[in-house]
């Protein structure tokens, strides 16, 4: 997956004439926050330099995820359409970068971000997003509902209480659908089960990636996540120091909604396993258990159809 044309443009300005060295020895500094999950009460991002360092070594990968996630929204609930958007940690905008991808009629968005540095290059870039109307600010407005709400990649930053307050309080303003998406690490999915558990006692409708809304099957050391094949630009291989032209981005999502939507049967939730006639999918299904299926050439239509999917698809 590639990032839209004028986003690549955006970032690829911003990037000219930092030295690469330094882009390199700032994105080393924000994998190892990341990695640690280092709560120290300073902005992962606090500077220029480290913004600059995001934009070219997590932010394909994070618009991957999030974009992968608006479409599985998009099998579950075909008629959603949403027109104003509020995303909590827009960093540099990547969802509202999505979004607006997703459906090209989005008209608002209402951008939380608390460090300037990642303000500046959003608020720099979201003008050539095509959405109309975009207002940047440092906490959730007090009233209003959006029809869609995102939280990308910031509940690793807050403590347990924090996460559940502001699960809460991001409820409260979705009009229709919640998504948040999570680094596809066992703590990540860890932080996602429980924000499900949340929202389900809330009454919220499950939307994905869960076909249904029981207990979560898997046992770990087994764990919910998905994959995205991002291609890295040059400046993205400089900044990681890599060789290889594409990275894969593990993620753990959730969408729920105010309104239900058409679940599937089934999930696909690893990477499938072809062979000569016959197509294995471990699957999260619809009465809530996971099992591996062997789907075979002589199921016509059914093994047709099964051997078109990908991890993270519906079936
Ligand atoms: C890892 S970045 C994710 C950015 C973007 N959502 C993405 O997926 O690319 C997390 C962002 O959340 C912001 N953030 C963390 N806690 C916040 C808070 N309490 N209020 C506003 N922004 C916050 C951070 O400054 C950072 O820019």
């Amino acid at each position: 997956m590639e990032l839209p044309r004028a986003l690549r443009q955006a970032v690829d300005a911003a990037l000219e004439g930092v030295p690469a060295r330094d882009l390199a020895a700032a994105s080393d500094a924000l994998s190892q926050r990341y990695r640690a999950e280092l709560r120290d009460g300073r902005f992962h991002v606090a500077d220029d330099l480290a913004a600059r360092a995001y934009l070219a070594a997590r932010l394909p990968a994070t618009y991957a995820a999030i974009r992968a996630a608006l479409d599985a929204i998009t099998g579950v609930r075909p008629e959603f359409s949403p027109r104003r958007l509020l995303d909590f940690g827009a960093g540099p905008g990547t969802a509202l970068w999505a979004t607006g991808d997703c459906w090209p009629d989005l008209a608002a968005a209402t951008l939380i971000e608390a460090s300037a540095s990642m303000r500046k290059f959003g608020a720099e870039f979201a003008p050539q997003s095509g959405v109309a109307k975009i207002e940047w600010r440092t906490e959730v407005p007090n009233v209003g509902t959006h029809d869609l709400v995102t939280l990308a990649y910031v509940l690793d930053e807050l403590d347990a209480a924090q996460r559940a307050d502001l699960v809460r309080q991001l409820w409260s303003r979705t009009g229709d659908t919640l998504l948040i998406v999570e680094p596809g690490t066992p703590a990540g999915t860890r932080r996602i089960l429980d924000v499900r558990d949340l929202l389900l006692k809330q009454g919220a409708h499950m939307i994905a990636p869960c076909p249904h809304r029981s207990a979560c099957p898997l046992v770990a050391p087994d764990w919910c996540h998905f994959s995205r094949r991002v291609a890295r630009s040059r400046v993205h291989l400089q900044a990681k120091g890599a060789d290889v032209p594409w990275e894969d981005e593990k993620f753990s999502y959730l969408a729920v909604s105010r309104n239900s939507g058409s679940l599937p049967d089934a999930r696909v939730i690893a990477p499938p396993r072809g062979g000569s006639g016959k197509v294995e999918l471990k699957l999260c299904n619809s009465d809530g258990t996971a099992r591996t299926a062997l789907i075979t050439r002589r199921e016509g239509d059914r093994y047709k159809k099964a051997k078109r999917l990908d991890w993270g698809n519906a079936f």
